[in-house]
């Protein structure tokens, strides 16, 4: 009898669960709608959510997809929202204000959880939800965006093959041009810590701390050390204790990053962030379509051990929001088709080091 009224509960569940194919919330946005017009495209229904009646409203008619208005802070309302799909692509943030609610709720209706964070304390906190998941059945993989995909998917295969690496350096060349939404989340961490990874361990360090050259194919150029999202997912995916991530830079631009824990005081006032988040939100509009079309992005990793062997490697990808938008909705199909296991992963140890390779004009290289 008890038993009958679990099967039927679920079963209720799962019809319910399987109303729309997946959950886009955030979907007026930037990227989320890129993907929303990538799922459009692709013959899928998703049901469109976000905060915001009007621009979502607008979104839904012109893709003549269904959508609901409801924001983060409701949790009932929440809770409903995500019982009509088996899974969610969370495209809002900054996540350092978005994620929580939206991981807490997933685990309270068994649903997962796919985001387009970059936000290291948000994957570190991401993470800890794990065996809470394992016990929901449910999928947390953040970072399914330009930040993490390729970085990760690169910081697996050069530590493949090698015995017991003990450091990794990973250099992305900087983007063409960002979306308000990457540039807010700047702002918000502006004179904030930058990271690294030692033996293990989070650990804050000034921004560009360290510099190293590297060779995307036009000979040596600067990259000065940056917090990416890969010093934490990149220890999850490889156990490797001490982690750099850099940008390539101008020698000017380091001298200017190096400079900036001066300024960190300036760079934290609200008056200096209120003005910053004016200015992002008055001239930002993020890279154009010929610009996603035409342009690539840059990633080159390497991993050493202590015997002092090591394995390089770069990688050439399609526009980073481009990819973004592909990266994170194939990461959605994939969970929901039950590809992965329960519980956290970053996208290399969802899909494996290979996957950046499935996405049009992924070229990697071994150096
Ligand atoms: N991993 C990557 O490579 C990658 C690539 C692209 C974007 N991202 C990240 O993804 C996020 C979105 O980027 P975007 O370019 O699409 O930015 P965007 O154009 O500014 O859009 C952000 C969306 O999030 C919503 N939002 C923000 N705070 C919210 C909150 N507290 N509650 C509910 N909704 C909220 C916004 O709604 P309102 O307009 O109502 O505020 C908007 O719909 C950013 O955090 C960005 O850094 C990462």
């Amino acid at each position: 009898m008890v038993e009958e009224q679990v099967n039927s509960k679920n079963m209720s569940q799962d019809s319910a669960q399987n109303q729309y194919d997946f959950i886009l919330y955030g979907a007026y946005g930037y990227t989320g709608k890129l993907i929303a017009e990538l799922a459009h495209k692709q013959g899928l229904t998703p049901l469109l959510a976000g905060r915001k009646e009007e621009p979502l409203s607008q979104l839904a008619a012109r893709l003549n997809l269904p959508y609901e208005t409801l924001g983060l802070d409701a949790p009932a309302d929440l809770d409903r929202l995500l019982s009509k799909a088996p899974i969610v692509l969370h495209a809002a943030g900054p996540y350092s204000a978005t994620a929580q609610p939206m991981v807490e709720a997933c685990l309270r209706t068994h649903t997962h959880y796919v985001d387009i964070t970059g936000e290291i304390e948000v994957f570190e906190w991401i993470a800890t939800q794990s065996e809470p998941a394992k016990q929901a059945g449910v999928v947390l993989l953040p970072g399914a965006g330009f930040d993490v995909v390729p970085t990760d998917c690169l910081a697996a295969y050069v530590t493949s093959g090698l015995e017991r690496p003990t450091h990794l350096d990973i250099v992305i060349k900087s983007l063409s041009s960002v979306s308000r939404g990457t540039a807010l989340t700047a702002v918000e961490n502006l004179g904030a810590s930058s990271y690294c990874r030692v033996n293990g361990k989070l650990t804050s360090v000034d921004l560009a701390h360290t510099s190293r050259f590297v060779d995307f194919g036009k000979g040596q150029r600067l990259a000065a050390s940056i917090p990416w999202g890969d010093i934490a997912t990149a220890y999850q995916s490889t156990g490797v204790p001490n982690i750099v991530t850099y940008m390539q830079t101008s020698p000017r631009s380091y001298r200017m990053m190096r400079s900036a824990k001066s300024w960190r005081w300036l760079l934290k006032a609200k008056s200096v962030q209120k003005f910053m988040r004016k200015q992002v939100n008055k001239r930002i509009t993020g890279p154009t379509e010929e610009v996603r079309e035409t342009a690539n992005s840059f990633v080159w990793a390497e991993a050493r051990n202590a015997s002092g062997a090591s394995k390089t490697a770069r990688l050439t990808t399609m526009e980073a929001y481009k990819l973004t938008a592909l990266s994170s909705l194939e990461a959605t199909q994939r969970i929901s088709r039950g590809e992965v296991d329960a519980g956290f992963h970053t996208p290399a140890t969802a899909f494996g080091a290979d996957f950046i390779l499935e996405f049009e004009g992924s070229i990697r290289e071994d150096l």
